[in-house]
């Protein structure tokens, strides 16, 4: 795991949007997956600069929503597929034909959701996979207690995740019980995960994800387990990290040739 400490969000958004940037002018046909929430968004504002003013092309790559709210009516402001549509799939040029989202409005959710493993499948797995944390340590919405194997399938939001989330929401009291998730096994095999984190409210969760044993009741610490993630936060998201000088110390003296 290798973990990287800027001084704010707006150069975390930017390291994390240059990783994108990379895999798509490499491979253009990349298959991308897509957390939502704040953390992303300077990575996605900076994706869409990058494609306004450099031209970058995102018009064969194919997009994964990490999770979903289950019984939003379709088209709900706050409902992941448009959160992506609006926050990074339209200002980038996704093509809206390659842009998949779990169906929080299925009628057979454990159909729906064996339906999404399929389509990662076929769509050849993802090869970056873009992550938020959760104050209680989640990844996608694996809340604790998580099977560290799981697949796509429903979960039920903790109450601190539900006030988290309020903030998008007119009252707490809309903000759903149950939601579609990625697994953790799902998240495990994309083949580079990008976590960001920024604020000290992310502090004591990115220390369980980094330095903390790996367990259920933090989910994220699970990556510790992943042959490549990368951590990028804030100094104020990584300043509960014992070893927070020997990461600064390693990313500064980084051989030139080797990449993120
Ligand atoms: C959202 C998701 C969540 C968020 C996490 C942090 O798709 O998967 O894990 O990344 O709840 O949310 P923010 O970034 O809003 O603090």
């Amino acid at each position: 795991m290798e973990i990287v400490i800027l001084r704010d969000t707006r150069e975390v958004g930017r390291m994390a949007a240059s990783v994108f940037a990379r895999l798509v002018r490499s491979r253009p046909d990349a298959v991308l997956g897509l957390a939502t929430g704040s953390s992303p968004q300077p990575v996605y504002e900076e994706l869409a600069r990058l494609v306004r003013e450099e031209g970058l092309d995102f018009s064969r790559a194919t997009g994964f929503a990490l999770d979903e709210y289950v019984g939003l009516p379709p088209g709900h402001p706050e409902s992941y597929r448009e959160v992506i549509r609006r926050d990074f799939a339209d200002p980038v040029g996704l093509d809206p034909a390659r842009m998949h989202s779990p169906d929080g409005g299925a009628a057979d959710l454990p159909a729906a959701c064996a339906a999404y493993e399929d389509e990662i499948r076929a769509a050849g797995g993802i090869d970056l996979q873009i992550l938020g944390i959760g104050t209680d340590g989640h990844i996608g919405f694996n809340e604790p207690g998580s099977s560290l194997a799981s697949r796509t399938r429903i979960k039920t939001l903790t109450e601190q995740t539900r006030r988290d989330n309020a903030r998008f929401f007119g009252s707490p009291a809309e903000v759903p019980h149950h939601v579609v998730t990625q697994g953790v096994g799902t998240i495990m095999e994309a083949r580079h995960v990008v976590l960001v984190a920024t604020g000290a409210t992310k502090a004591e969760a990115v220390h369980g994800l980094v330095e903390g044993p790996v367990s259920a009741m933090c989910v994220a610490s699970v990556l510790q387990f992943h042959p490549h993630a990368t951590v990028i936060t804030d100094n104020a998201a990584a300043s509960s990290l014992k070893l927070a000088d020997y990461y600064r110390h390693v990313y500064d003296n980084k051989p030139d040739w080797q990449e993120l």
